[in-house]
């Protein structure tokens, strides 16, 4: 979400500001922070104080800090880091342009009103030539968050739930597809509850449908899901949908009922179950992945196996797994039965391993067997391999030249391990 909103802050400023890699020659840096956990939120003033020093040295630079941090902390930024000039919430995106050219006329300014009808507008993906767009994109279709679980920031510094016209949707979706996107996200905190406020307003698995019919969009996928709110119409377009991938990020928490209940998450391990079971029946390759917390307040070693047998049961293709972590104006942070640290930490590595063991499983079953793969670029890792991506979201490690980067491949999968596989492309295309 705050990618994309990276994305949209570079476009809307596109007229007078052109984006640079090196910190010493820019004349605004904005940072755009994010309050999930605490530790992202000390990030933020670690980078802060190392920016301060480029400020010293030339005091023209203006420094701006947006999204959740910022709506959570608001003026005490200002005040906790003066050279500070700008604080914008994700509400207020869409004033930066203005503000930055009236910034002369006033010191600073402190941007974070919540608007029950805050909707991100469309910006045409601006490129300065064709080879320049990105093979991957996001499409945000709705903003904020109803939902409260208990552990959760979000609601309190993303507002309410709003879900964003389908036709503009369309429209940025068409955009980036004639610019060369092949591979759509769209995002949401709860995708599937889109338009269910507004009663004219198309469904989430409706909307799906007609994304999915854009002409020339090659791959779709969506998050977050909330499992409480994913129906059969919306698992029945991945078997309806060609372009829509095989792979569904549906986050877990905690596969104790008890601390489901204590998390406000509104579904049973069962009723988890039964999702993933009804998934698997529809579309038998879907990958699955998940969000898992260890150490909710009042979590048992009982609780905490409880989690460890659905991670089994499931398999998770990958997961994300964090430590519980207390953030502001959330009910969780109140409650007595916190968790210690070191229980946080034990938890937290038998969890590591055991979803190693499992992505290794899933993995290992695709050795020998080709995929479709889109060449996604130059590996990280070593600059003479290439990376790419299955359907099911896998990343592939193979050789090959710079030239495929961009293409569709068939490629074979040679070996495996728990994050990533190994390819080669297959002769017969
Ligand atoms: N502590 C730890 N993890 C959290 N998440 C959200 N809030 C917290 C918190 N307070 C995790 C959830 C969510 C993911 C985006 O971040 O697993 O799905
Ligand atoms: Fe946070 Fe729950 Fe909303 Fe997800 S559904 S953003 S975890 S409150």
């Amino acid at each position: 979400m705050n990618e994309y909103d990276s994305l949209k802050i570079s476009q809307l400023l596109a007229s007078d500001y052109e984006l640079t890699q090196d910190k010493e020659e820019a004349d605004l840096i904005i940072v755009n922070t994010c309050s999930i956990r605490e530790k992202a939120e000390h990030k933020v003033y670690s980078l802060l104080g190392h920016l301060k020093k480029l400020k010293a040295k030339r005091p023209e630079l203006i420094l701006a800090v947006g999204g959740c941090v910022a709506q959570q902390e608001k003026e005490n930024i200002l005040r906790r880091t003066p050279f500070v000039e700008i604080v914008f919430g994700p509400h207020s995106i869409c004033e930066l342009p203005d503000v930055l050219k009236s910034l002369e006329t006033r010191k600073s300014i402190c941007m974070t009103e919540l608007k029950d009808d805050f909707v991100i507008p469309f910006v045409p993906f601006a490129t300065k030539d064709d080879s320049d767009a990105p093979l991957k994109a996001f499409v945000t279709i709705m903003q904020g968050c109803d939902n409260f679980c208990a552990y959760c920031v979000v609601p309190h510094v993303r507002g309410r739930e709003v879900s964003r016209p389908s036709d503009l949707i369309l429209e940025e979706v068409r955009d980036l597809v004639s610019k060369g996107v092949k591979d759509i996200t769209l995002l949401g905190q709860n995708v599937n509850s889109y338009g269910l406020k507004q009663k004219t307003s198309k469904n989430f698995a409706q909307l799906l449908r007609e994304v999915g019919a854009v002409p020339g969009l090659e791959r779709l996928r969506f998050t977050t899901s909330h499992p409480k709110d994913l129906g059969m119409d919306t698992i029945d377009c991945f078997r309806d949908i060609p372009c829509l991938c095989e792979h569904l990020h549906l986050p877990l928490q905690s596969g104790s009922d008890n601390v489901l209940k204590r998390m406000n998450r509104r579904y049973s391990k069962a009723q988890y179950l039964e999702k993933i079971a009804a998934l698997r029946d529809a579309v038998p390759e879907i990958s699955i992945t998940t969000d898992l917390i260890v150490g909710f307040p009042g979590e048992t070693d009982e609780d905490f196996e409880q989690t460890l047998s659905v991670v089994r049961q499931v398999e998770y293709e990958q997961a994300f797994a964090f430590k519980y972590s207390p953030r502001p104006f959330t009910r969780a942070k109140d409650f007595s039965d916190q968790v210690p640290d070191d229980v946080k930490s034990e938890r937290l590595t038998v969890l590591l391993s055991t979803l190693n063991e499992v992505a290794m499983k899933r993995h290992s079953r695709l050795v020998g067997k080709e995929q479709e793969a889109l060449i996604e670029g130059v590996s990280k890792a070593d600059p003479n391999e290439l990376t790419a991506r299955t359907r099911g979201n896998h990343v592939i490690n193979l050789r090959g030249s710079r030239d495929l980067i961009g293409t569709f491949r068939k490629v074979r999968i040679t070996s495996a391990s728990y994050h990533s596989l190994r390819g080669e492309i297959s002769l017969n295309p």
